[in-house]
């Protein structure tokens, strides 16, 4: 029986939260995680002296869930989402959700929501939120025993205003992570980090921050919600890799390495790049979940120097306009998925 959709508007939705009909809930305790819980109630309350409040023991995740052209509800690699979180767990001494289970969590919740996916073609999708926060009481500094995992869903539109449209980002004054800390990992407290230049971004009128290595300030790392990605004139993809592993290793981005590689035949740099090499792209984009690819037309550096990348803030080169196609067809069963990237849900 086809599912009777919300009355949305899909194509006009922005990032932001809507609260859709269930959440999904395990807590831990006692050394080990109990039942999986499908709940309505999108709120949660918490002693005041719980982990999370005092030393921001939380651990996220992101990915979405799309319409195939067949009308299929999918999702793309959340085994890799599931691998990230429990790498990420671990770096705050919290428990990791076991995988099989993220993965089975993560489809029990879509299909509780299927009316809130969007349809194929709208723009939209249903992104997937996991997340872990330490209940547990703690007041000395030191890991929390009890947690609770928790999903919640909720349809979106393009996270930058204008999906495609070039963007413009600052180099910022401040850093995101710490050289060695925990930049690597999907950590709440990184985007705390960030929030002070992302406000001062936005308000000098730039969609984000093109953060530089925080040792040595000479290398291009990532954006506050995404990674780079660098096309030099000869058409080669260049990723932009972290001596001091603060970038996070997006799905994205590691998915569209092997697309350039291996389905459309590129030529892919991984390495470290210095900002005084900007002006040899081309093409810049940040790539992730919520960005998909959305191009850089420019960026201002530190000095108030702008270094604009090829079209600049026109339209979107070529090359990451073809990869981008390429990753969104996958998604959304318009190309065939060659690597098995895509979960079935319902
Ligand atoms: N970098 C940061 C800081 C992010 O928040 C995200 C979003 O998840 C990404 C990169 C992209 O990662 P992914 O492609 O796995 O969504
Ligand atoms: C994602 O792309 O899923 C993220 O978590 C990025 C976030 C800044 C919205």
């Amino acid at each position: 029986m086809a599912i009777e959709k919300k009355d949305i508007d899909w194509g006009s939705l922005t990032f932001a939260y809507t609260p859709t009909d269930f959440s999904y809930v395990c807590n831990y305790k006692d050394g080990a995680w109990g039942e999986d819980i499908l709940t309505p109630d999108h709120t949660l309350q918490l002693s005041e002296c719980a982990g999370i409040f005092h030393y921001c023991q939380e651990v996220f995740e992101g990915l979405k869930a799309y319409t195939t052209k067949d009308g299929d509800i999918v999702c793309f690699r959340p085994d890799a989402n599931a691998s990230r979180m429990a790498d990420s767990a671990r770096r705050i001494c919290m428990p990791p959700f076991p995988e099989d289970r993220f993965v089975e969590a993560v489809k029990q919740v879509v299909k509780a929501n299927l009316a809130w996916v969007p349809p194929f073609g709208s723009g939209a999708t249903l992104y997937i939120r996991p997340f872990m926060i330490a209940t547990g009481n703690v007041i000395g500094v030191k890991p929390a025993t009890e947690y609770q995992f928790r999903i919640l869903v909720t349809p979106v539109g393009p996270y930058y205003k204008g999906g495609v449209q070039p963007v413009a980002l600052k180099v910022p004054e401040y850093d995101r992570a710490a050289p060695h800390g925990t930049g690597n990992i999907k950590a709440g407290l990184n985007y705390a980090m960030s929030l002070y230049p992302s406000v001062i971004a936005h308000a000098e009128g730039f969609a984000d921050n093109m953060f530089l290595d925080p040792q040595t300030h000479t290398y291009v790392e990532e954006s506050g919600g995404a990674n780079f990605l660098l096309v030099k004139e000869d058409g080669t993809l260049v990723v932009p890799q972290s001596a001091t592993d603060s970038i996070l290793p997006s799905i994205t981005r590691r998915s569209l390495v092997r697309v350039a590689e291996e389905m459309l035949g590129m030529k892919v740099e991984q390495r470290q790049v210095r900002f005084d090499e900007i002006d040899q792209f081309v093409e810049c984009g940040m790539c992730g979940t919520a960005a998909v690819i959305s191009p850089v037309g420019k960026v201002v550096d530190t000095e108030g120097v702008e270094h604009v990348f090829g079209a600049g803030m026109e339209h979107v080169g070529p090359v990451l306009a073809k990869l981008r196609e390429t990753l969104t067809g996958i998604q959304a069963g318009e190309i065939e998925d060659k690597f098995g990237w895509v979960v079935k849900v319902a």
